[in-house]
């Protein structure tokens, strides 16, 4: 059993977009989930990626030392975390000290065990940009653009990985892993895309850079000359804030918690966590039954096209928040994407979509049932023998439940927004208002009451995961306040005589859809 989930870590050379705020969101619900199935050791690690020559040059623009440019985007990002509620356990940040030990110690260790080579490289190097330039940056004709001003020759030595040399090592384990049916990557059609690229890899991994050029990195414990670039110091957070210690190997707390579940983008499988992570994990000497899942997701658009600042297009979830409130936010992010897929951003898509499905369904379910509850009832509830709902709300809760293992927070939703319209449409098949003119039907509309009030109490616990914060809000209306757990979701929760509160409407309709 995995008990510990992760993120990848943001890099701090520019503000959130929606692009890091889905990532965490659906981290987040996925942890808030599994815990609500019982996993109560689960561990959510999310963080930020600190160190490396954007950051460098970054604040090198602003003028600021590159130590206080992080701080302020680290807090960009915390913030917004809060704002948005996503609690997770583990903060992993790449400056901290004890990570920063925790790779010098890996590095030493594979030094000592032969794992790295030093070697001479010639490439190209702008003068202006202080950096190496490859094929990639070519322009059509051959040459490299004015903003790299001068391009030099120059040759450099540094130290390599001998990542080649596990090649089929790696080839073997995503076979196994998808004979065993548990695919080192999900959704399982990357699989095929990770093992092409496998199949091809050719050449080692540079893992340094001369301090001479980059100065923000952690120090090579074996040459002082050095430090180690991006992917040793990068891809360890996972195991460094999990408490590994290389001296002892994958035993105690750190055992505990891993092998985990790394949450990505589909940019950073290939090669980072496809290739150079296992390979990293396999040289440090974890088994094959220690090695991670790759949980891949698909990215955000804008009208098909990628977000960037060069095209000015970048969507700032503070101001969806702030505009649209933070349920609604997470719930677009949550239930408008296939998790795997690509999705296109709309504003319009996001407020159709809570207006029709949070607003109209699931908030005028919620306020017509307490209404009307307050008005024939004073509020107060009496458990019948059964409900006509029960069937149904136990099927879409497995149904949801199968969802959410299985990753597919969209299809969950869907499952969740079944019950919802059911429910309503329970209300205008059994007519509370007539029944309520009728001394024959009392305990007919006992029932339907009853029957409203426990439907939404148990969608205010499945979309906790989801919406948290509309969820206590619903509860809270509801008036009960049991501890979560799966377990919750039987129905018949809500005991004989229970006194509702009064209606607040947890979820107002959006009345405007103009940009954020
Ligand atoms: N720092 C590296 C990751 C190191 S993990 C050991 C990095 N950072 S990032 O800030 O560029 O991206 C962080 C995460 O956000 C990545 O998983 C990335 O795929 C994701 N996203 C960035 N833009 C995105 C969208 N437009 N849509 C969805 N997710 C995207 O990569």
């Amino acid at each position: 059993m995995h008990h510990l989930i992760t993120t990848a870590i943001d890099y701090t050379n520019g503000s959130p977009h929606i692009g890091h705020a889905y990532e965490k969101v659906l981290t987040d619900a996925i942890s808030r989930w599994r815990v609500l199935r019982g996993e109560l050791g689960l561990r959510f690690m999310t963080g930020v990626d600190q160190h490396g020559q954007k950051v460098q040059q970054s604040a090198q623009r602003q003028g600021l030392a590159p130590s206080e440019y992080v701080a302020q985007i680290t807090q960009q990002f915390i913030d917004l975390w809060k704002l948005l509620g996503v609690d997770y356990d583990i903060w992993a940040a790449t400056t901290d000290p004890c990570h920063v030990k925790c790779v010098q110690d890996i590095l030493q260790k594979l030094w000592d065990e032969g794992h790295f080579y030093k070697a001479k490289q010639t490439g190209h190097y702008s003068v202006r940009q202080e950096q190496f330039v490859t094929d990639k940056e070519r322009l059509p004709d051959g040459t490299f653009g004015a903003e790299w001003g001068e391009v030099v020759e120059i040759e450099e030595e540094n130290y390599y990985f001998k990542l080649a040399a596990h090649r089929d090592w790696l080839l073997a384990l995503i076979d196994k892993r998808e004979r065993e049916g548990r695919p080192f990557v999900l959704p399982a059609f990357r699989n095929a895309e990770l093992r092409n690229a496998v199949e091809k890899m050719t050449g080692d991994l540079c893992i340094s850079r001369p301090k001479s050029r980059l100065e923000w990195g952690i120090e090579i414990p074996f040459d002082r000359d050095y430090v180690t670039y991006v992917w040793f110091d990068a891809l360890t957070n996972y195991i460094s804030f999990a408490g590994y210690d290389p001296a002892v190997g994958c035993t105690g707390d750190f055992a505990e918690l891993w092998p985990a579940v790394h949450v990505i983008g589909k940019d950073i499988l290939v090669p980072p966590h496809g290739i150079y992570w296992p390979v990293m994990l396999h040289a440090c000497g974890f088994t094959d039954e220690q090695m991670p899942t790759l949980l891949v997701h698909g990215w955000w658009n804008i009208a098909g096209e990628k977000m960037s600042k060069s095209l000015g297009n970048i969507v700032d979830p503070v101001e969806l928040a702030n505009t649209y409130g933070v349920d609604a936010t997470r719930y677009y992010l949550l239930a408008d994407i296939a998790t795997g897929r690509d999705a296109d951003f709309s504003n319009d898509r996001l407020v159709t979509r809570y207006n029709s499905e949070l607003a109209n369904s699931l908030g005028n379910l919620l306020n017509r049932t307490l209404n009307r509850a307050k008005r024939y009832r004073e509020s107060i509830l009496r458990k019948p023998a059964t409900s006509p709902l029960v069937e149904y709300v136990t099927q879409k809760c497995t149904e949801f439940a199968m969802r959410m293992d299985a990753y597919e927070v969209h299809l969950a939703i869907e499952a969740a927004n079944a019950i919802a319209a059911r429910a309503n449409a329970y209300v205008e098949e059994t007519a509370p208002w007539k029944l309520a003119k009728d001394e024959a039907s009392t305990e007919k509309l006992d029932e339907v009451l009853y029957s409203l009030a426990e439907t939404l109490r148990i969608l205010s616990v499945l979309m906790d995961s989801i919406i948290p914060q509309a969820a206590t809000a619903m509860r809270g209306q509801l008036a009960w306040d049991a501890d979560l757990a799966w377990s919750t979701t039987a129905w018949g929760g809500l005991p004989d005589n229970h006194r509702l509160a009064d209606p607040i409407p947890v979820f107002p309709r959006i009345e405007f859809s103009s940009e954020p």
